[in-house]
This record gives C-alpha cells, structure tokens and sequence, in this order.
C-alpha cells in the first residue's frame, strides 16, 4: 500500500487533537541477500533496506505522559503510559519496542525528562521476517534523537536498537536489522562486517534480474527461544574450538581451519552449526566479490549453496521454506533463491531474471498452493534507503 503522510498527520490530529507542529519520519524493514546467522558469530552479512517499512508521527509533551497508537493494531487503541513506567510486560504488546528505545536512551546517559504522543504505521506484512520489529525501534531511536536533540550517530541508534531488543524484549538477535535499517542506501547492499562494524556499500546492479521476496505466510512457534538455542550452540562449539586454535570468534576461521580443528567440537549438533558459521561467512564474503565482479551467476550459486546450509547444518529453515526454495530452483531464470532472516518460516529472497519473473510467480506459488493449502505472496522489490525523517 502506498503510504500518504498527510492521512497519517491527520490520524493523529484526530487522534491526539491539536493543531502544534508534528514530525513525520520512516525507518525501513530489510532482506538479507546473504549472510545468515553470521552476526552473533562475528561473521559479515550483506542486508538491504526495503521501501516497506515503519511510518512514525510524533508531538513532545510537557510532561512525562506517553501515548502510543499503532494503526496497525488499531483493537489496542491509545496506549497510554509513562517515563516513569518504562518495564515491559505481555500486555503493553507492541509498545514494548519503542518503551525499550526509550529504557535504553535512559540506561545511556540520553535522559528523557518530557514524554511525548506516537502514531504509527507499518506495511511490512506481519511475522514475514522482514524486520519490522528492528525498523520499530530504529525510528523510535531517531524520532527521539532529534526531537529532544541529542547527538547519536545512525550506527549507535541501531546499536541502542539491538540493545533494546536483547535487555527489554529478550530475542537476543544480532545487529544486521537495526543496522539495515538504520544505514541502508538506495540500490546498495551493506557489506557488514558484524566483528568490527566496518561496512561498505555495494551497489546491487541487476540490469537483468529482479529481487523476488516470497513471503511462505508460516511463522513457526518458539522462533525466538530456537534462535536463542542456536545462539547458545554456536557459543559452546566456539568454546570447544577455542582449546585448540586462537579465536575470538567463528568468523576468524576460514573453511580449511574449521575442517582442520572441528574435531575438538565433540556435540555433532554443535560441530554441524558452527560449520554453518564458518563457510556461510566465507560463502558471503565469496558473494560480494562475485556480485562486485558482475558474476551474478556465481552469487545466485552462493545464495542456494546459503539455503542448502540453514536447511542441513544450521536447521533454521523448514519444510515450508524448503519446498519455496526448490521450488525456485526448478524454475529456468532463477538465478538463486534462499530462506532469509531468522528463519522457520518467514520469506524467501530469490534473484530472477526479468523475463522470468511472472513464470516464477505463477509456477512457485501454484505448486506451493497444491502442496500446502497455503498462498504465498510475492514482493518484487527495491533497495531504499536507511531511516529519516519525512519533512
Ligand atoms: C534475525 C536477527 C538477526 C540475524 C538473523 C539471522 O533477523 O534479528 O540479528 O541473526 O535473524 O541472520
């Protein structure tokens, strides 16, 4: 859906009355091309930032009151809160991600002493994957920094982000959303190195392809205490490796080095998890070169190489996201295609040539239909850029 600003000013002018200056600002959501679970092992990521994203309007307030409204869960109505009440809880549901933005502004020294009234919108479908949870907090962080002026770079708003997520709203994920969403670039990839948070901007030019993003409709219960797992697991293989060889982190070893000391990992679930790892780290540094060197065909090889791993070593994938992606593969003019984000269920990313794309559609999503009595959605899509204010 196309998103007119003015409507969403006039939703909070009905909302919240008032005719006072309000602020619009938009933070995206984000798909990650290759990269997958990389970023909580020191390993690089290659995400872009989407046009579908966060919308957000805010007005300061004069004292420490906070109302919150999503249109997006509209049954909610206002949400009315507090500074003072900034602990989260499984009743205030969405607004748990900006009150954690705002904890975490507090926890950093950023204090907050007047509240403020929030409207939001979003069309990133919902439990898709593609982030909107991340693009949530990446606009609350800017909406805050500017209006009450503090001074925080992009990179450290989507560093609060992921603190935010991790300390109040318990998924301990890495930094590739926040940062997307946070630093994406028009028609540019983000080649992150997760380790250092050096990051290069590579231009995606796909004169003969599109970027096709199905969205399997399935989101598995648990995903975040199986993320959680995989978390712990790749830390214990970490652990194993480092009484043989001298790392601080998985993304140090290159595929030879793993083969040579993955023997010192004893638990073969975790010896499978860390591989994955290891060569999807490599795999994505392979990736960039090839798409830097115009080889798209050796990327596209990457990205299912990519999927192949998350389905049999990492085990994020499942049955519905596999059937997608070899459904894919089957189709002439896809050049790769892969789960992406953290997995069971969500979307896949595939690479299709243009004359290809309208096959792909038709032939992916009747065969998905038959075999699951679900629809799949399909999303041809463009790289936007990173979060900012509208006016
Ligand atoms: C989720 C997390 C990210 C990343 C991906 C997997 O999207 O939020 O930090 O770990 O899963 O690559």
């Amino acid at each position: 859906m196309a998103v007119n600003v003015s409507e969403l000013k006039e939703k909070f002018a009905e909302l919240y009355g008032g005719s006072k200056e309000v602020k619009a600002y938009f933070a995206p959501g984000r798909v990650n091309l290759i990269g997958e679970h990389t970023d909580y092992n020191g390993g690089h990521v290659f995400p872009c930032a989407l046009t579908i994203g966060t919308y957000g309007i805010i007005r300061p307030r004069e004292d420490r009151k906070l109302r919150l409204y999503s249109m997006n869960f509209h049954n909610m109505g206002i949400v009315e809160s507090s500074l003072s009440d900034l602990v989260p809880s499984d009743a205030a549901g969405w607004t748990n991600y900006p009150k954690g933005i705002m904890w975490t502004f507090e926890k950093r020294g950023y204090h907050l002493d007047r509240g403020a009234d929030l409207l939001f919108y979003g069309d990133i479908p919902a439990g898709s994957g593609l982030s909107s949870s991340a693009s949530l907090e990446v606009l609350t962080g800017l909406m805050l920094r500017d209006t009450f002026g503090f001074d925080i770079s992009m990179v450290d708003l989507a560093l609060i982000g992921q603190y935010s997520e991790n300390h109040f709203n318990g998924m301990n994920c890495g930094i590739m959303d926040q940062f997307a969403s946070a630093m994406g670039r028009k028609d540019c990839a983000i080649f992150l190195d997760t380790n250092t948070l050096q990051y290069e901007y590579a231009p995606v030019k796909l004169p003969d392809a599109k970027i096709v993003i199905t969205n399997s409709n399935v989101k598995h219960s648990l995903v975040s205490s199986a993320y959680n797992d995989r978390r712990n697991e790749s830390e214990s293989a970490l652990k194993a490796l480092q009484t043989v060889v001298d790392i601080q982190t998985l993304g140090d070893l290159t595929e030879q080095q793993f083969e040579q000391y993955k023997d010192a990992v004893q638990d073969p679930v975790c010896r499978k998890r860390a591989k994955h790892a290891v060569y999807e780290n490599q795999r994505t540094i392979h990736a960039v070169e090839a798409l830097k060197a115009n080889d798209i065909e050796t990327f596209g090889k990457l990205i299912n190489e990519s999927h192949v791993s998350l389905r049999d070593d990492y085990e994020t994938s499942c049955e519905e996201t596999d059937l997608l992606a070899e459904l894919a593969w089957n189709v002439p003019g896809v050049l790769g295609s892969r789960i992406t984000g953290g997995g069971f269920g969500g979307c896949t990313v595939s690479i299709v040539k243009n004359d290809s794309v309208d096959r792909f559609i038709q032939t992916v999503g009747k065969a998905y239909t038959e075999k699951t009595n679900i629809t799949a959605e399909f999303y041809v899509v463009d790289i936007g850029d990173g979060a900012h204010a509208l006016d």
